[in-house]
């Protein structure tokens, strides 16, 4: 995708086999910054701390780490090192975990030697599988819009999304947000509802962000507001993404999804998440109770992170001092509240019987 007229993708290796480079996305909107990850201790920073977050992103980043260690120290103990530093970051999106165990498997039966180099093209791989996939979704979900489009009579179709589940959050064009390119790119007139997506506000400063550098016509709301437009009639469709989609179809996804879902079943709109592979947890099926749910720091919750008209990003407190706050990053929505799962094999049934049809024979992979 591009900033300013230059093509990008989330992540990179700066030269073959060497530093690994990711947009920094704890600064953006508002300063454009690229870091080079050189150890695979930049690489679990980077995850931990955000600068590099989504699910897809995250999973690669992972791969991009374990290559980071063994370039370093190839041997056993630092392959198990890397991988356990790596796991122990976020423990929500389940690709992090699927690219770790991929990468384990695929150098651990290599002579030290010949590690590094495997290992980062293993994840230069996994990148580009991720922006097949990516691309895919984005066709197959262009078949859903086009359906909604057709009784519209050209207004404007409306999406909703929540968190941000587009380029950013993976290396390329996204999972809720390919549709919406694709759909921008085949001449339909799409508009996204943004929901901000407090605490981080992943909608305000990054969805938003992409969508206009792209020109995808978009308006950011409150967490709170996407109930009402609903109700309004003003919504069409809600399009998220997932950090870990059960066997069954649960989505566990950013904190807020939840509701978003239980609105949108309250109105008649219809609400699905977008998820590749990689995403898929075959071995649980119950998300709500299954799904381990990251809890982030406080700060997060007390304090709001904005630009001052300074131009420097400052936080000020938003809570009053000594209050206990609670700050559960995700949250899961039951299978039975998804219309639908837009993958890269096409649309499934939120339901282990969908998930399987398009994955049978591959789900240990
Ligand atoms: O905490 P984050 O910003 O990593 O959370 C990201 C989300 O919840 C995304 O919706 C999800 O990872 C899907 S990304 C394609």
């Amino acid at each position: 995708m591009r900033i300013n007229g230059q093509a990008f993708r989330t992540i990179w290796q700066v030269d073959a086999g060497g530093d690994v480079a990711v947009i920094d996305q704890t600064l953006l909107p508002f300063a454009f910054e690229v870091r080079t990850l050189r150890r695979v201790e930049d690489a679990a920073t980077a995850i931990r701390d955000m600068v590099v977050r989504g699910a897809p992103l995250i999973g690669v980043t992972t791969a991009y780490g374990v290559a980071l260690a063994l370039r370093e120290h190839p041997g056993d103990d630092s392959l198990a090192a890397a991988i356990e530093t790596l796991v122990a970051t976020r423990p929500t999106a389940v690709n992090l975990r699927w690219a770790a165990e991929r990468m384990r498997r695929t150098v651990a039966v290599l002579p030290p030697g010949e590690r590094a180099a495997r290992a980062y093209a293993e994840a230069a791989a996994i990148a580009e599988e991720d922006v097949a996939s990516c691309a895919a979704i984005g066709r197959h979900g262009l078949g859903l819009l086009r359906q909604l489009a057709h009784g519209k009579d050209g207004e404007r179709i409306n999406v909703l999304t929540h968190c941000n589940a587009g380029w950013l959050a993976c290396v390329d064009w996204g999972t809720a947000l390919a549709p919406v390119y694709a759909a921008h790119a085949a001449g339909l007139p799409v508009h996204v509802y943004v929901d901000e997506t407090r605490p981080r506000s992943q909608g305000a400063f990054l969805t938003a962000f992409e969508l206009g550098a792209h020109g995808v016509p978009c308006t950011v709301i409150t967490d709170n507001a996407g109930g009402y437009l609903m109700q309004q009639g003003e919504v069409d469709v809600c399009i998220v993404g997932s950090d870990r989609t059960t066997a069954a179809g649960d989505v566990a996804n950013k904190i807020g999804t939840y509701l978003k879902a239980l609105a949108a079943r309250d109105n008649g709109v219809p609400f699905y998440a977008a998820v590749p592979f990689s995403t898929i947890d075959w071995t649980l099926d119950d998300g709500v109770h299954e799904v381990p749910i990251e809890e982030r720091s406080a700060r997060e919750v007390t304090h709001v992170r904005g630009r001052a008209p300074d131009g420097k990003l400052e936080e000020v407190e938003v809570v009053a001092p000594g209050t206990r706050v609670r700050n559960p990053g995700f949250d899961v929505t039951p299978a039975r509240l998804v219309t639908g799962i837009i993958t890269e094999r096409g649309v499934a049934a939120a339901s282990r019987a969908g998930l399987a049809a398009l994955y049978s024979g591959h789900e240990r992979h």
